[in-house]
């Protein structure tokens, strides 16, 4: 697979209609979204789907988030109860994903078999005139190799799926920087299956917002996962190994062969859309290890944590 393609990228202006018509054609196409880009594909034809498994060498267990045009859509997917459509009307577009029971429409391909499909609708305006173009739901997984870290520029996209996709529609830096928050909703029950940039404490006043259930995950499954290449521990910047990279949080980190600063103020976003970019310049930097500061877990400190955790997991 890998080598196909002389892979593309384009502007928003005219990387879009390019897009509409490779979508159109069967084809994948990496799109930028508020939290990551995606690699998307028709999320009703499962042959088109399948190529998204293929150019990320992603495990067929895996089930694919389907994204909406809009509103009206969720029906079609999925069976949308009162919590759901409330969640919808309160976050979407934006970063929240609803995992709720799937409509026969959805390819078993995109749900892995399962009962349930997870739904989000974005916010990005460059993925939203493609979609509305398109005029249908496209299923769209973070646009890296499986495991890996997920991309927030299109160059990011380039080192992870270059030569295995046509086309990168660059539309700059991705605003949250870190993927959409997955919560599987069951009665008034919302279980946040991944943290994101919707956080628990903003979904109590939707229900009784717990952790995973037992039996079911995300992403995948795996403890491992956001992984760079070099070994990741987290811990404390007064230990300096040999050739070590910090992903600092409040240190200056003296001794450290290279820095790399989530925030300079100990801002969580700023430091949630630096995280996955910083990750990728110490992973490329010829270090032995990547010592990363914890940062404080509450809010967004949650989602931070929880990636540096599978970064970490071997
Ligand atoms: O922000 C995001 O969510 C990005 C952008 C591109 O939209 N997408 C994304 O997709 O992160 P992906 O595939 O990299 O991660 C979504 C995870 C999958 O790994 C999968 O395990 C989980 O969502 N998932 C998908 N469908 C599910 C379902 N029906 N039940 C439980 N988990 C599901
Ligand atoms: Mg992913």
């Amino acid at each position: 697979m890998a080598g196909r393609f002389d892979t593309r990228v384009e502007r928003s202006a005219d990387g879009g209609a390019a897009a509409v018509a490779l979508l159109a054609a069967g084809e994948v196409v990496a799109l930028p979204t508020e939290t990551v880009y995606g690699l998307a594909a028709d999320a009703l034809d499962p042959v088109a789907c399948a190529r998204i498994f293929e150019a990320k060498d992603r495990p067929l267990s895996d089930p694919l988030i389907v994204h909406v045009p809009s509103r009206d859509w969720l029906e079609e997917v999925a069976e949308v109860s009162e919590t759901a459509a409330l969640l919808a009307e309160r976050f979407w577009p934006g970063p929240l994903t609803l995992v709720l029971p799937r409509r026969k429409i959805i390819p078993d391909i995109v749900t892995a078999g399962q009962g349930t499909v997870a739904v989000r609708m974005s916010a990005h305006p460059v993925f939203q005139a493609v979609l509305r173009a398109f005029g249908r739901p496209v299923a769209a997984p973070s646009a890296n190799r499986f495991g890996r870290i997920s991309p927030t520029s299109a160059a990011d996209v380039i080192a992870e799926l270059g030569g295995r996709i046509p086309l990168v529609v660059d539309g700059g830096p991705c605003a949250h920087g870190i993927e959409s928050t997955i919560v599987l909703v069951r009665g008034t029950g919302l279980h946040i299956l991944r943290s994101g940039p919707v956080t628990a404490g903003e979904l109590t006043a939707f229900g009784t917002v717990s952790g995973g259930v037992a039996g079911i995950s995300a992403p995948g499954g795996l403890a491992s996962h956001y992984a760079p290449r070099t070994p990741l521990v987290i811990g404390d910047s007064a230990d300096v190994p040999s050739n070590a990279g910090l992903l600092s949080w409040r240190s200056v980190g003296a001794g450290f062969a290279r820095v790399e600063r989530l925030s300079e103020n100990q801002d969580l976003r700023e430091a949630a859309a630096n995280l996955y970019g910083a990750m990728r310049r110490l992973d490329t930097a010829g270090l032995d290890v990547i010592v990363a500061e914890p940062v404080p877990e509450d809010g967004l400190g949650a989602a931070i944590m929880e990636r540096l955790r599978k970064a970490a997991a071997r």
